[in-house]
This record gives structure tokens, C-alpha cells and sequence, in this order.
């Protein structure tokens, strides 16, 4: 009687995540792989859970997000690793941000997001300026849904097909459009993806190779351990 009347004041209220409740009920970090078919259809979050798993880290954390896949058939040393991610081939970081982000983060609420968005975006002509206010609606929603989130802005690889000015754009607005929403309770940090990645690490001139895959992870792993470290002492 107690607990179902606590949880509907909960609800009635509105604290469906963020709450002391939730946070009790889940106790691992909740890291959230988002993105589009490079988060998808790839193997680096695989690598970065080796990562993770290497750093005795695996049975303290989880990756979350409504997808629940491994399309690649990647094979990371980890046998176990946890395969959910929010990655959705061939979306817009302006959809995400205008229609989805708001009820992921409902239905998957997150400690920690790491995204690489935009390079649909800039494939159908996009402006940076659009893409980049898609990524401050992404960060804002997040942090309504959890303050304290955490978040690893990638800078995207390059496309091998195409124009590849607007990525070339997108990538130079990063930093100062990330410096600019920093905060120490929410903090955001640049996982650099794109130096030293060549068109040759990419298997059909969108999708990282396994060498591309490698060069991901070697660039967003060590921020994210960082990250959890942080998190699990604080
Ligand atoms: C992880 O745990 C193993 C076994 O307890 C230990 O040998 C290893 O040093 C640990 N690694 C790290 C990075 O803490
Ligand atoms: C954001 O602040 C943190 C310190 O809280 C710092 O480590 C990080 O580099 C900053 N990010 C950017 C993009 O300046």
C-alpha cells in the first residue's frame, strides 16, 4: 500500500527517471551509444567494450538504448558484451533531435551519451548551423532528462563519397559549440575521430573498416573509461 502509493505520487509527479527512486532501482552506469549506421552497423562500440571489460569495469556498467544488436557479427574478445545502443542507420541528427531524443531518454535513461551525428545530415545538404543547433536540443534534452549527464562528442570521419566541406565544417564548429555548453556538473569532451582517419579505413566510403573501427575506439575508449572512473567514485 506504502510503496504503490509512493510510486504513483512518483509518477503523478513527473519523476519517471532522475528520481532517488530510479536511481535506486538501477545501479550500474548507464552509457548510451547514440548515433546513426556508424554506431549501428559497426564494430568499434564492441572494441570499446573490450575496453571496458579490461578496465574490470564490465560488471559495473551497461550500455543502454531501445536497440539491442550486433549486425556486423563483431567479435570482440569480450564473448558477453552488452550490444544495446541507440544507433539508427540513415538518421538525421535534426530528426533525432526534433522527434526521438526526448522519448529515448525516457524509455533508456543514460549516465553517459557518446554520439557521432551529423554525416546524414551533411549528406543531404544540411547546414552546420543546423546540425549544430540539433546537437544543442540533443544536449539540452539529455540534461532535462539527468543533469548530471556526461556526454563524449565525437568529431565525425570523413565520407569518402561526396563533398566532403561539410564535414570538413562540422567538425571546426565542434569545439567552440562544445566549449560553450560545458559545464562541470554535465560535462562534454571531444572524442577527435576524425585526425589521422583516411578514406581507406572505410569499407564502402561511409562505414569504418576494422581499421577505422580500431582508430574509433582508441579515440572514444579512453574518454569513456575516464568518464565511468569519475562516476563510480563520485
Ligand atoms: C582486473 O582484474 C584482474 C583480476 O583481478 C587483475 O589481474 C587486473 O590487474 C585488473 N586490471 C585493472 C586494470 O584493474
Ligand atoms: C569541459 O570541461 C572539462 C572539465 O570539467 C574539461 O576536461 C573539458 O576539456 C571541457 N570540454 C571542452 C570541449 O572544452
Amino acid at each position: 500500500m506504502y510503496i504503490s502509493k509512493v510510486l504513483a505520487a512518483a509518477s503523478l509527479a513527473g519523476l519517471v527517471f532522475g528520481s532517488p527512486l530510479a536511481e535506486r532501482q538501477i545501479s550500474k552506469l548507464r552509457i548510451m551509444p547514440l548515433g546513426d549506421s556508424i554506431t549501428e552497423i559497426t564494430c568499434w562500440r564492441a572494441l570499446v567494450w573490450d575496453q571496458i571489460a579490461a578496465a574490470n569495469y564490465s560488471s559495473r556498467v551497461q550500455y543502454v538504448g531501445s536497440q539491442n544488436s550486433n549486425p556486423q557479427n563483431c567479435k570482440p574478445k569480450t564473448t558477453n558484451w552488452d550490444q544495446h545502443h541507440e544507433g539508427h542507420s540513415g538518421w538525421l541528427a535534426i530528426d533525432i533531435a526534433n522527434s526521438y531524443i526526448t522519448t529515448w531518454m525516457q524509455k533508456t535513461p543514460a549516465d553517459i551519451v557518446m554520439f557521432m551525428l551529423g554525416t546524414n545530415d551533411v549528406f543531404r545538404g544540411h547546414s552546420t548551423n543546423d546540425i549544430i543547433a540539433a546537437y544543442t536540443k540533443i544536449v539540452n534534452v539529455a540534461r532535462a532528462a539527468n543533469p548530471k549527464m556526461k556526454f563524449i562528442v565525437d568529431l565525425v570521419i570523413p565520407l569518402g563519397t561526396g563533398s566532403t566541406s561539410g564535414i570538413t565544417s562540422l567538425n571546426a564548429a565542434i569545439p567552440a559549440w562544445a566549449k560553450g555548453l560545458n559545464s562541470t556538473d554535465s560535462p562534454i569532451v571531444i572524442a577527435d575521430c576524425n585526425t589521422g582517419f583516411s578514406t581507406s579505413m572505410l569499407r564502402d566510403g561511409v562505414h569504418p573498416n576494422a581499421q577505422g573501427d580500431q582508430v574509433i575506439a582508441s579515440r572514444v575508449g579512453p574518454l569513456l573509461l575516464n568518464y565511468i572512473g569519475q562516476s563510480l567514485t563520485q
